[in-house]
C-alpha cells in the first residue's frame, strides 16, 4: 500500500533550531499505530538530525540500513522513536525484544478464523506491506539467530513467507527497521544488563548506530521543568544535580563506593512528578525519592544517595 508523503517543515514540527526551509517527509494525517504526541517532549538536534536522514535516506532509496538506538536504560531511545514518528504522523509497529522471540512472532502465523486457517500479519510483515516503521525495543535480548531473520530485509530485499504459501512481500516506501537496546550489539561488558546477547556481526553491520545517553544537565533540567512545572526551578536543578553525582557513583561500580542502583531520566522524571504531588508533605524530596528509587536500593545505597540529597538540597529534603 502506498502512502502520500508530505513535506513538514522541522523547525514547526521539533521546536529546533534549523533553517525555516529544511522539511522532513511525513503523512498529513495520524494513521492507526501512529503513536500519541507527547506535547511535553523535548527533541535534541543532533538525534533527531541523525534519525530524520536516516528515514530520508530509506525513502528516497539511499541506503537500506536499519538504526540501532543503544544507550543506557531509561535514557529516552523508545520515546525519541515515537516522538519523530508522532510528529510526522509515521506509523509505528512494536514488538518487544525477549530470548524466545521467535520469526513468526516478526512475520506472523496460520490461525483458524471460522472454518478456514487464515495467515496473520506479524509486526514485521505489517510494517513492510504499509511503509511502516518497524520498532524491536530491547533487541539485545533476541537470539541472535533469530534477528538473522531480518537480513535480507536489511538489503533491500523481499520479505518471503513460506507459512503464507510463500507469499513475496516487497516493502512499500516508508519502511524501516529499527532496534533499541542497552547495548551496541557486542554483548554487555558492565553486568547491568543481564540476559543481553551478543548480536551476529552481519546484522550489525546493517545497522546506522545512534548513542542516546541521559540528556546534558540543561535538557533534563527543562524536561523536568516541562513535566512538573509546579515544582520551584532552584528545586528542579539540584535534583539533576543529585541524579548526575549518582550516575557517576553508578558509573564507578566495582572501583570503589558503588551504588547499584541509578538515575534514569524515566527515574527522574518519577521523582519530580512525585515531589510536585508531595511537595506539602515534610521532607518531600526524600519521600518522594523513596518511592522512585532507593525503596528498590540496598539499605547503605539509599542512605548515600539521601545524604547526597541532604548535601545539595539541604533541610527542605
Ligand atoms: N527529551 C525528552 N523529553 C521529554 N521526556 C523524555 C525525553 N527523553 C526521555 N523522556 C522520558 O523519559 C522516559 C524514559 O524514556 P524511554 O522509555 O524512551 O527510555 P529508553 O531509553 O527506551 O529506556 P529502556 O532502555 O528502559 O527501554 C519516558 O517517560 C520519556 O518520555
Ligand atoms: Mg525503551
Amino acid at each position: 500500500m502506498q502512502q502520500n508523503f508530505v513535506q513538514h517543515s522541522i523547525k514547526a514540527l521539533f521546536a529546533l533550531p534549523v533553517p525555516e526551509n529544511a522539511k522532513a517527509s511525513g503523512l498529513a494525517a495520524p494513521g492507526p499505530l501512529t503513536p500519541p504526541v507527547d506535547p511535553r517532549y523535548l527533541f535534541d538536534k543532533d538525534l533527531t538530525a541523525d534519525l530524520l536522514c536516516w528515514h530520508q535516506g530509506r525513502l528516497t532509496g539511499a541506503h537500506r540500513d536499519g538504526v540501532w538506538l543503544a544507550g543506557p536504560m531509561g535514557s529516552g531511545k523508545t520515546a525519541l522513536v515515537n516522538q519523530v514518528a508522532a510528529r510526522l504522523n509515521l506509523n509505528v509497529a512494536q514488538v518487544n525484544g525477549k530470548r524466545r522471540l521467535e520469526t513468526a512472532d516478526l512475520v506472523g502465523h496460520l490461525t483458524a478464523v471460522g472454518g478456514d486457517v487464515l495467515f496473520e500479519d506479524g509486526p514485521l510483515t505489517t510494517a513492510a506491506r504499509n511503509g511502516w516503521w518497524l520498532l524491536v525495543n530491547e533487541a539485545d535480548l533476541v537470539e541472535p539467530g533469530e534477528l538473522a531473520g531480518l537480513n535480507t530485509l536489511l538489503e533491500g530485499g523481499p520479505l518471503v513467507i513460506p507459512e503464507n504459501g510463500g507469499e513475496v512481500v516487497w516493502p512499500a516506501p516508508g519502511f524501516g527497521i529499527l532496534c533499541t537496546a542497552n547495548t551496541v550489539g557486542l554483548g554487555d561488558g558492565s553486568g547491568l544488563y543481564a540476559a543481553t546477547q551478543r548480536m551476529n556481526a552481519a546484522l550489525m553491520d546493517r545497522f546506522w548506530v545512534l548513542a542516546v545517553d541521559y540528556p546534558p544537565p540543561a535538557r533534563e533540567i527543562e524536561v523536568l521543568r516541562a513535566a512538573a512545572p509546579a515544582l520551584p526551578a532552584a528545586i528542579v536543578e539540584k535534583m539533576v544535580e543529585v541524579a548526575g553525582e549518582v550516575r557517576k557513583l553508578f558509573a564507578a561500580a566495582g572501583e570503589g563506593p558503588a551504588v547499584e542502583v541509578t538515575f534514569s531520566t524515566r527515574t527522574l522524571l518519577r521523582w519530580a512528578l512525585l515531589a510536585q504531588r508531595f511537595r506539602g508533605a515534610p521532607q518531600p524530596l526524600d519521600y518522594s525519592l523513596r518511592r522512585a528509587l532507593t525503596n528498590r536500593a540496598e539499605p547503605e545505597t539509599a542512605e548515600a544517595i539521601h545524604g547526597i540529597v541532604q548535601r545539595l538540597c539541604g533541610g527542605g529534603a
